[in-house]
């Protein structure tokens, strides 16, 4: 066991380290136009090392070199430096903590989505009682939050509950649309999509800087009938994963309208649109299953094909599941190792694991594109 002071050296270096690094990216920002900026990782599974990081869900940053994990009981968020080729070794950095909700009772760390163009991580603080009761209790706060990474701090919050009135919850995850990639005059705006029931909340700038909050689709049907699980958006598209489908949604609407894309059986997660495809390769997380890759060739997501699903030894029922995928580095895909916390460790908020296990599925994934 390590000391506290020895801990709280280790703190500083990290950031000091943090710091260096993004003064190094910043720097190395500019020199560059392309997204090839990071420089590549090596093949092959590793392990995170990082106590009670538990990752629901994960983001790669193309212009730090950095990969996100929402840290789920702790309610934070923690960057990782990945191993390089060049021989820097994986790393994390002090975790992005949220006032008032990082470490208290009752509020997660789920959807995450990071916008290039901003350098804005969006990031949902969800109540964890809706997944707990499967529906059956909608109570407690729910959050979206804006934090600036390049500056660090938050930008901004909403309490997303003073627009639902505590009548349905469960939001678990937030796409946002990077104006400087909409093919129309879609604003830029951010969707929370929920679980307890199938919804999606609009939050975009309003009057006098404040942000306005609309129910742009749903509540549909009982709290209790499991809604949306995951989403990703290109340009003006909007891929939701849910209710044993993806459905498509265009957010040029001013009311959301699923459209259904493609079954998939298993139960879903996260859907993602690693940048690596540029938006025409979807990666559908199925908890107890593994990725589900879908593709849409002219990235329109008009149709979807199925290419197949990778499938995983690692989920267990009720002990480990595969929340989501990432992008880790300028290629490479991962699928992220989530545990049940067991048994929460006296006076912290979640399980004693420390290490939670990343799998690739780049050649897997490339094989079914072929
Ligand atoms: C979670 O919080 C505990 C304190 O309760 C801390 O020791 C641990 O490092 C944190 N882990 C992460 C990934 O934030
Ligand atoms: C969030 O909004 C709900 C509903 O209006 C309210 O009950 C709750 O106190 C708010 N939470 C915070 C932290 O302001
Ligand atoms: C961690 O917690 C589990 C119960 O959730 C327990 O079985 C295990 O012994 C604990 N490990 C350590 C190192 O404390």
């Amino acid at each position: 066991m390590r000391t506290k002071s020895q801990h709280i050296s280790i703190m500083l270096l990290f950031r000091i380290n943090f710091v260096l690094a993004i003064i190094a990216t910043i720097h190395c920002v500019q020199g560059f136009h392309h997204t090839q900026k990071c420089p590549p990782t090596p093949a092959g599974d590793f392990t995170l090392h990082n106590y009670q990081l538990y990752p629901e869900n994960a983001v790669w940053d193309p212009e730090h070199c950095l990969v996100y994990f929402s840290a789920l009981f702790n309610g934070s968020i923690s960057p990782l430096s990945p191993t390089t080729h060049r021989g820097t070794p994986s790393q994390f950095h002090p975790p992005l903590t949220f006032h008032h909700l990082t470490l208290t009772d009752g509020h997660h760390a789920s959807g995450l989505h990071y916008t290039p163009a901003t350098n804005l991580l969006t990031v949902v603080i969800n109540s964890p009682k809706p997944f707990l009761t499967a529906g059956a209790d909608v109570g407690g706060d729910n959050f979206l939050v804006q934090y600036d990474i390049k500056h660090g701090g938050e930008v901004w919050r909403v309490n997303l509950t003073e627009t639902t009135l505590g009548r349905w919850g469960g939001f678990v995850d937030v796409g946002v649309v990077d104006t400087t990639t909409t093919t129309t005059t879609t604003r830029r705006a951010a969707y929370v999509v929920s679980s307890y029931p199938a919804g999606i909340l609009r939050v975009r700038g309003g009057k006098g800087g404040k942000r306005e909050v609309a129910v742009w689709y749903g509540p549909r049907g009982e709290t209790t009938v499991e809604g949306y699980t995951g989403c990703a958006v290109v340009g003006d598209v909007m891929l939701v994963a849910g209710m044993g489908a993806v459905w498509r949604f265009d957010l040029s609407k001013e009311r959301g309208e699923p459209v259904r894309l493609v079954g998939v059986e298993g139960g879903t997660n996260r859907v993602k649109l690693p940048e690596a495809y540029g938006g025409r390769v979807a990666l559908v997380s199925q908890g107890l299953v593994g990725v589900t890759v879908l593709r849409s060739r002219d990235g329109s997501w008009r149709s979807a094909e199925e290419l197949g699903t990778i499938r995983s030894g690692f989920p267990r029922e009720l002990e480990r599941i595969v929340p989501s995928t990432v992008q880790v580095g300028p290629r490479r895909q991962y699928m992220v190792g989530q545990y049940f916390p067991g048994e929460i460790v006296p006076g912290t908020m979640a399980g004693n694991r420390s290490d939670f296990p990343m799998f690739d599925i780049t050649e897997e994934i490339e094989g079914l594109l072929t």
